[in-house]
């Protein structure tokens, strides 16, 4: 059946077209955009679940299938060969990068690893007990005022620059964070090393012994990575969208998708996944009663780690991860009793007819947590590496608006149910 170009609209004895857009993969959107105009109406659509705010030629989702494509790759294709870095660049750039290009940008990875020595001594002024996400934030942010030349993007060349700065030494000052929270001297980033590995020498590394990481470590980190890199219009990177849409430099909107990531619903479910796992090991709370509180809507508590906005299927990414935390945990010798309470749950979840109605499966955060744990990274980093992970996303989106000359600035309508005409009352009336 082909795409009927028009979707009629009828309020009271109005009616008028709303021209449709389709996408490469056969979605289909309303184009609204007149609406207002032509009618006085808007849509009211809270949480954005049935709006296209923009159209992307990035990545692809099809919730129902389980499907998850960057740039049209199937997610499961990167799985062995590619690194990080590529698959960032791919995302930036629309397309797998030569040898020289990768080569390129690699290096400008490594020329760009160093915080500037003012912005090192910012750490100094957070608490020790700071949220890492919070000092994410605050240095993404403040590297606008040492690269402030990165406000507005001429060329590919300059924004290959931003991105290699950005990708580069938010891996520094994740390490950081974590150095200073433990009381630890900073390592500075090796030039030798490659992306994954010189992440963990600044993590693990100290003046006297040099951390050097297994190969398994390094891959199972680099394909965690990967797995993160792009979402679509998720919640932080359509806040690194609206942020962008007013034609705020690249390091600001990152620095505001960061405080989107951080939250429980978010990126924070990595963190309170293992919460729950620990609290059901120390027998603090039953397996059944985890999903019975799940179920009660009174409670306050959801099944940390299921469920997803998009995905009424297995979220793709928890398939491979569930997969490669058996793998890692065995070839790194690690025995992780939450690994087998994860499973355990998700197959009573999977069976019990309140997740099965509403379609909740394990989402990216289910097991994600259970890698990490295994490769020695610690929980309160846990949304950092999400935040690391994603940030080739939050590049390539904020990129795409940038270059997209029909963007205009973000600015929802809403609904107004307050009070009607009401006078001020002065204070001696009240
Ligand atoms: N536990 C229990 N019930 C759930 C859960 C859950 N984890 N997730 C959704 N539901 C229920 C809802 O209460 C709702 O029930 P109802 O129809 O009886 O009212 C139904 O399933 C549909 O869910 P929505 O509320 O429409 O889901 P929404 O799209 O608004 O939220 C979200 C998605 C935030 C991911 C939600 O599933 C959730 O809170 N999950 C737990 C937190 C989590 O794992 N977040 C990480 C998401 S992935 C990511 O950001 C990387």
């Amino acid at each position: 059946m082909t795409t009927p170009k028009a979707a009629t609209l009828t309020i009271g004895e109005q009616s008028i077209e709303l021209p449709l857009i389709e996408g490469t993969e056969g979605e289909v959107g309303i184009d609204i955009s007149q609406l207002r105009a032509k009618t006085g109406a808007v849509t009211f659509d809270p949480a954005f679940g049935n709006t296209g705010a923009c159209t992307s030629a990035i990545t692809f989702i099809d919730g129902e299938k389980g499907i998850l494509r960057y740039r049209g790759i199937p997610i499961d294709q990167f799985q062995k060969s590619p690194n990080f870095i590529e698959v960032a660049w791919l995302l930036i750039f629309g397309r797998l990068p030569k040898k020289d290009e990768l080569q390129r940008f690699s290096e400008k990875l490594t020329a760009h690893a160093h915080l500037h020595e003012a912005m090192k001594h910012h750490f100094e002024g957070f608490p020790v007990n700071a949220p890492p996400m919070a000092i994410l934030s605050a240095m993404i942010n403040a590297m606008s005022c040492f690269d402030e030349h990165f406000g507005r993007f001429e060329d590919d060349e300059q924004i290959e620059d931003a991105a290699a700065r950005l990708i580069s030494r938010v891996r520094t000052i994740a390490a950081y964070s974590y150095r200073r929270t433990n009381g630890l001297p900073f390592m500075y980033p090796d030039p030798s090393l490659r992306y994954v590995a010189n992440f963990l020498h600044m993590m693990f590394s100290m003046p006297y012994n040099q951390y050097i990481a297994e190969d398994e470590v390094d891959e199972a980190l680099n394909l965690f990575l990967i797995l993160h890199a792009d979402h679509e219009q998720n919640c932080s990177t359509s806040t690194v969208r609206v942020v962008g849409s007013s034609q705020a430099n690249l390091f600001a909107s990152c620095a505001a998708g960061v405080g989107a990531l951080w939250g429980p619903l978010h990126g924070g479910a990595n963190v309170a996944v293992i919460d729950m796992l620990e609290k059901i090991r120390s027998g603090g709370l039953s397996a059944e009663k985890c999903l019975e509180l799940a179920k009660d809507k009174n409670s306050g508590f959801k099944l940390m780690g299921f469920g997803h906005r998009v995905y009424k299927n297995f979220d793709p990414r928890a398939k491979i991860l569930k997969a490669q935390s058996d793998k890692v945990l065995k070839k790194l010798g690690v025995q992780d009793p939450l690994l087998e309470i994860a499973q355990e749950l998700e197959e009573a979840a999977l069976k019990d007819q309140y997740f099965v109605d509403r379609k909740l499966y394990p989402n990216v955060d289910f097991y994600s947590g259970i890698i990490l744990r295994a490769i020695g990274i610690p929980v309160e980093m846990f949304t950092v590496m999400f935040a690391i992970g994603r940030l080739p996303g939050w590049i390539s989106q904020w990129r795409e608006q940038h270059d997209d000359t029909s963007t205009r600035i973000a600015r929802p309508r809403q609904i107004y149910t307050g009070n009607t005409l009401t006078d001020y009352t002065p204070m001696s009336e009240r």
